[in-house]
């Protein structure tokens, strides 16, 4: 197995159900269930309004009790990254699984194959994307292997495929038009592979800070997408849908009338470097549900340490903000390294934090924060007044290939 097997959670952890949220140790990863649920149904209710598929990335929870909350809402499925994201999903009772994502190993591929054959005989089904001939040649050969290793008179399982473009973000992808149209017919000469569309994911959008320019982004890569949709359906074959969009493009995709499917992940949780965007007016209003709970272990005249360092946060997409709750921002948080946090006073009149005293930070990015922990702890009712109501395992922690 090449995923790493997970420990039962321990008794603390399941003692700590039921206990008010001041119970939970720090550092914890914490998610308000009662924001992430209104993140939720504003991603679903956004998405009924506009007639559009969701498929929301579950490479930001890596939870596939948060993946099924998210199916229950509406979503059609989820999209994962890995191929190991995918068997952890699968797992746990995730049936609709794409992973979005080119796997060109073949022994990762025959994981893949596996895996549709598993999902299809369940009733399910998995899909991938490609952007190369080898690609295609070797997912082919991969099914046609675990088919004939399967049990005889099975129903021949079929992958779907999505052809991936790069619509700007200079990441994987062929470019859009005829490179597209050729891995179009390459994937139709495998009757284990059926063509179902496109990928035409913008990441470098996401994070422009202003609205206006993620949506002229998104509006060429929409235009690119709807060039190579004509030039395929011009060689008589139908290009099922188009998917795409992360959680600071999403209203432009939604509006192109070129996308079918909204991928956006990180909307769930909303991280720091998200929060920095100019909101687009016709984007739900997302909170942040995901924190880092800390507190001041070390306290001196200019600054405090809390026990939240980039052990327990991804820094990639800068360094955690201090929650302020209603109040004004008092606290700035500064690296301290692995396993310290320093605190400085953020504005005048500000005191140093007291030893003891508990601070919710807000991740920089919320993907790689998520896969540094085993656990999410779920907490309703507000951090400050609420019960700790479940504990979220981090399925998918860790599953890198
Ligand atoms: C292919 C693909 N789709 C969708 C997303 C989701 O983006 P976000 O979590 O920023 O909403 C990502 C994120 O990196 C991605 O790589």
């Amino acid at each position: 197995m090449s995923r790493p097997t997970r420990t039962p959670l321990s008794d603390s952890l399941k003692q700590l159900v039921g206990r008010p949220a001041t119970a939970i140790d720090t550092p914890a990863l914490v998610v308000d269930l009662d924001a992430m649920q209104r993140n939720l149904s504003r991603m679903a209710e956004f998405c009924r309004k506009h007639a559009i598929r969701w498929r929301p990335h579950a490479k930001m929870h890596k939870s596939a009790a948060i993946a099924r909350l998210q199916v229950q809402a509406g979503a059609v499925g989820v999209c994962v990254q890995k191929t190991a994201e995918a068997e952890a999903m699968a797992d746990g009772g995730v049936m609709d699984v794409y992973i979005s994502n080119e796997v060109v190993a073949p022994q990762k591929l025959a994981r893949v194959a596996h895996l549709a054959h598993r999902l299809a005989s369940e009733g399910g089904q998995l899909a991938i994307a490609v952007d190369s001939r080898v690609g295609i040649e070797r997912l082919a050969q991969a099914m046609n292997d675990a088919r004939r290793a399967g049990r005889e008179g099975a129903a021949p399982a079929v992958i779907d495929v999505f052809v991936e473009i790069d619509v700007g973000q200079g990441r994987c992808g062929v470019p859009p038009g005829r490179a597209a149209v050729d891995l179009v017919h390459e994937i139709r000469k495998h009757p284990a592979l059926r063509f179902a569309g496109l990928q035409a994911y913008h990441g470098k959008a996401q994070h422009i800070r202003s609205a206006v320019e993620r949506r002229e982004t998104i509006a060429r890569a929409a235009q690119d997408a709807a060039l190579t949709c004509r030039q395929i359906e011009a060689e008589g074959i139908p290009v099922g849908l188009i998917t795409g969009a992360g959680t600071g493009s999403l209203v432009a995709e939604a509006a192109s009338g070129v996308y079918g499917e909204l991928q956006a992940g990180s909307f769930l949780f909303m991280d720091a470097d998200y929060a920095q965007n100019e909101r687009d007016p016709a984007q739900p209003q997302f909170e942040h549900a995901l924190f880092v709970k800390t507190q001041v272990m070390s306290s001196g005249a200019e600054h405090a340490v809390c026990d939240a360092g980039h052990k327990s946060h991804a820094i990639d997409s800068g360094l955690p903000k201090v929650h302020a709750f209603d109040g004004p921002h008092e606290l700035d948080y500064a690296n301290g390294g692995d396993e310290h946090g320093i605190l400085r006073p953020a504005a005048p009149g500000v005191k140093v934090p007291e030893i003891g005293r508990v601070l919710w930070l807000i991740p920089g990015h919320c993907d790689p924060t998520v896969n540094l922990h085993d656990h999410m702890v779920g907490v309703k009712g507000g951090l400050l007044e609420g019960r700790v109501d479940r504990i979220i395992r981090v399925d998918a922690r860790g599953a890198l290939t």
